[in-house]
């Protein structure tokens, strides 16, 4: 109910900035000496047609509609958060499919594709609109849908190589060269985690190490409630967190490797190999699992760490000049694609796309 009067607003924003500018545009044809003055009446009357048809036409003006057809319903709401929280401007983002013959760009999230298609478009696809790919599951943890391969334009996901990449998090220069004050810590090993199969590699290789070591672990896979609030400060107060990774996949390096970096904690990883980590960070931040030849060594290393606090602050050498800037999944996705739509208004089309993502 509440997202109606904003819906309005927006549309009371939308119309105003068209009107603003055709008069913009009205002042350069007559007042711009470059301009023929033989084009403008004709063009002028053309303008204004184009301009009042404002559902069944791209807009004339910077403004980027895009369409949220397949998203989670929780997201309705605030909807113009480009602007506030990415200062990314001339954003229209809607969930309202009225838009649809106007929107610049639709946007699927892939897991809420119905597998037989059944909740796409029905209506012809508008000459100049675009269709984006978001997902940002593992190949792995994503149904593939055949016949969806051939309908979009852009992929945007945390994979390297896609259209519009958005990844989990960025490493960006420090604001100065601080020093690393290393946050209090009164755990050795820590590992939160929800998502439990026995089929998974993480839980294979945890089963082991754990024989070794001890780990304070929480989360609903150990029936150890964690709220929000909690979660980073716990990550904070543990040397190493155990940043595994539910499934090994290209690029698939996700924010339980970034929460630990963030707070200064040292991500003990597992996932991807490490030159595929190495492309994000420097290799001496962090730890990977295939470094020790079985469990065994790398909880007895663990241990070693524990007890060498010179060793174990060689990890934070980064930070002096590095922090770690985390995405806010989906509503960044939404801005950075408005941004690209803006900039790349050429003809694009993908090919291979299923290969792409399943099979390499
Ligand atoms: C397609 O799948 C959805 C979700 O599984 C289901 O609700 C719908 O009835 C199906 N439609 C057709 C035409 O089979
Ligand atoms: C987008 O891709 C589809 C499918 O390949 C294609 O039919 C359509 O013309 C493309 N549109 C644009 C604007 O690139």
């Amino acid at each position: 109910m509440s997202s109606i009067p904003g819906h309005r607003k927006l549309h009371l924003v939308l119309l105003g900035t068209i009107l603003l500018g055709y008069f913009a545009c009205l002042f350069l044809l007559y007042y711009d000496p470059s301009t023929s003055w033989a084009l403008s009446p004709v063009n002028s009357r053309q303008q204004t047609e184009q301009s009042n048809d404002i559902v069944s036409n791209r807009s004339n003006d910077d403004v980027i509609t895009l369409l949220m057809w397949t998203w989670p319903s929780e997201k309705r709401g605030e909807l113009n958060w480009c602007s506030s929280r990415f200062n990314i401007e001339g954003c229209f983002i809607t969930q309202d499919r009225n838009f649809y013959n106007k929107a610049d760009g639709v946007i699927f999230l892939h897991q809420y594709i119905y597998k037989n298609g059944s909740n796409l478009p029905k209506l012809r696809r508008p000459v100049f609109q675009k269709w984006i790919w978001l997902n940002g599951e593992s190949p792995t943890r994503s149904v593939r849908i055949p016949m969806i391969e051939n309908l979009f334009n852009l992929t945007s996901n945390y994979r390297q190589d896609s259209k519009i990449p958005v990844p989990y998090g960025v490493l960006v220069p420090a604001d100065g060269k601080e020093e690393f004050v290393l946050p209090r810590k009164n755990k050795l090993v820590c590992w939160i985690v929800s998502n439990w199969k026995p089929i998974y590699a993480r839980v294979k290789y945890f089963n082991e190490f754990k024989k070794h070591i001890k780990v304070d672990t929480y989360g609903s896979a150990f029936g150890v409630h964690i709220s929000r609030k909690e979660y980073l400060s716990t990550i904070t107060s543990c040397k190493f967190y155990l940043g595994f990774e539910n499934s090994i996949d290209r690029d698939y390096i996700t924010e339980k490797f970034y929460n630990p970096l963030s707070v200064g904690t040292v991500p003990v990883v597992l996932g991807p190999p490490r030159h595929n980590y190495e492309n994000v960070i420097q290799g001496d931040a962090f730890i990977h699992v295939d470094d020790f030849s079985s469990p065994k060594e790398l909880a007895d290393h663990l241990l070693l760490l524990g007890k060498n606090e010179e060793m174990y602050l060689r990890f934070f050498e980064w930070k002096r000049y590095f922090k770690v800037r985390r995405i806010f999944f989906l509503t960044e996705h939404v801005c950075v694609i408005c941004e690209y739509l803006r900039k790349h208004k050429e003809y694009q089309t993908l090919s291979k796309f299923g290969e792409w993502y399943w099979e390499n």
